[in-house]
């Protein structure tokens, strides 16, 4: 198996297509995270991209299509940003647990992480285009290709123009000062902070103004919300909500799952993430189920594009203990206090109150 250059601590989920992300150990040892760590979300094979022979399309509903080489997009003027990534499908297992979710991956809390990207704004190459009256969306397609219900395609998806034109979409050759890695999109990627990390398309190809959202498999079927009644048997696509920006959420690292602790204060550590922008306004822990809540200390407080980490002490008598946390946004949006709340049959969005079990002896 081919690890890509990442750290052998990576939780491998499936081997091909390499999906694997850090556990939450890992996770939390830095708030940028190295990109050995950085989690990997393919739908098919890494693409062989030759640099000198990559060319971007800028097409669809503008004035001047365009056909870059890196050279040419690399003139544009550079932007360097952190953002968080977080897959729609993160913490699918504990939905698992609620009822099945066949053919797709159980992602623990592990399918995050942040980085600090650079390139170019993508709203400075629309300009260079010139969009024209009607353009809604921009679709992206990449170079990997997948296969669903006997077809084979390229991954894409899209955004609203909107969202397209703002300063922090950014089409990255650099991650963490290194050129961007193969398994994460050379030589250039869609970075989309706030919204869910598959509209961040990596092996970027084309860019298509259109007027709808684009009809590529990865936007037209899968990443849409469905309500708990929908299955693969009855499910009607169109129905479904196409996610954007992603929901608050919050996971505790530490201590893990099963730990046995001595009696006493606990400190527990973790992430919280708001999606849109929105920033992490308060994360709070509870021991006794939900009936009462310690407000955490945010110790490294990010801004509304990368997550924030807290810290809470707790005080655990002897015997089995629940750790929740939850966090609120800058738009006082919570969480749900359980998976099957928001349980749907492709195992999207949980951000239900995440809960650890531990034993202080
Ligand atoms: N872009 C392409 N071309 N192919 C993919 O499979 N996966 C998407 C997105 N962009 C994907 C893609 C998904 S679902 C996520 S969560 C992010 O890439 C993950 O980015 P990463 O692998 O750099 O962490």
């Amino acid at each position: 198996m081919t690890l890509f250059g990442k750290d052998p601590r990576l939780l491998v989920r499936q081997a091909e297509p390499f999906n694997g992300g850090p556990g939450p150990d890992a996770l939390l040892s830095s708030f940028v995270t190295p990109n050995e760590l950085f989690f990997v979300r393919n739908h098919g094979a890494v693409p062989e991209v030759d640099p000198a022979a990559w060319r971007l399309t800028v097409d669809g509903l503008v004035e001047n299509p365009l056909s870059l080489s890196l050279a040419d997009l690399q003139r544009f003027p550079r932007r360097s940003a952190a953002a968080t990534l977080q897959c729609a499908g993160n913490r699918r297992m504990e939905m698992m647990a609620v009822a099945p979710i066949p053919n797709e991956l159980p992602w623990g809390t592990e399918a995050i992480s942040n980085a600090e990207w650079s390139g170019v704004c993508l709203r400075d190459v629309l300009a260079a285009a010139g969009p024209r009256a009607g353009a809604l969306h921009a679709a992206f397609t990449g170079l990997d290709e997948t296969e669903r219900h006997g077809h084979r395609f390229h991954f894409g998806g899209s955004i609203p123009l909107e969202k397209a034109m703002r300063p922090e979409v950014l089409l990255a050759d650099t991650m963490n000062g290194a050129p961007l890695p193969a398994v994460h999109g050379a030589p250039a990627r869609v970075v989309v902070p706030g919204y869910i990390g598959a509209r961040s398309v990596k092996w970027i190809s084309r860019i298509t103004l259109q007027e709808e959202p684009s009809d590529n498999y990865f936007q037209a079927k899968a990443y849409r919300l469905f309500p708990a009644s929908t299955g693969a048997d009855n499910v009607d696509w169109e129905a479904g909500m196409m996610l954007g920006e992603s929901p608050v959420n919050a996971v505790t690292c530490s201590p893990l799952e099963g730990d046995r602790l001595p009696a006493g204060p606990v400190t527990a550590r973790g992430w919280a993430v708001a999606g849109g922008g929105r920033r992490v306004a308060r994360v709070d822990v509870s021991a006794d189920g939900g009936k009462s809540w310690k407000t955490a200390e945010l110790e490294a407080v990010g801004d509304g594009w990368t997550w924030s980490f807290w810290r809470a002490v707790i005080d655990l008598a002897p015997g089995e203990h629940e750790i929740l946390c939850r966090a609120f946004d800058s738009a006082a949006q919570t969480q749900p206090d359980h998976p099957a709340q928001v349980w749907n049959f492709k195992g999207y969005a949980n951000n239900a109150w995440h809960r650890v079990r531990v034993v202080c002896g």
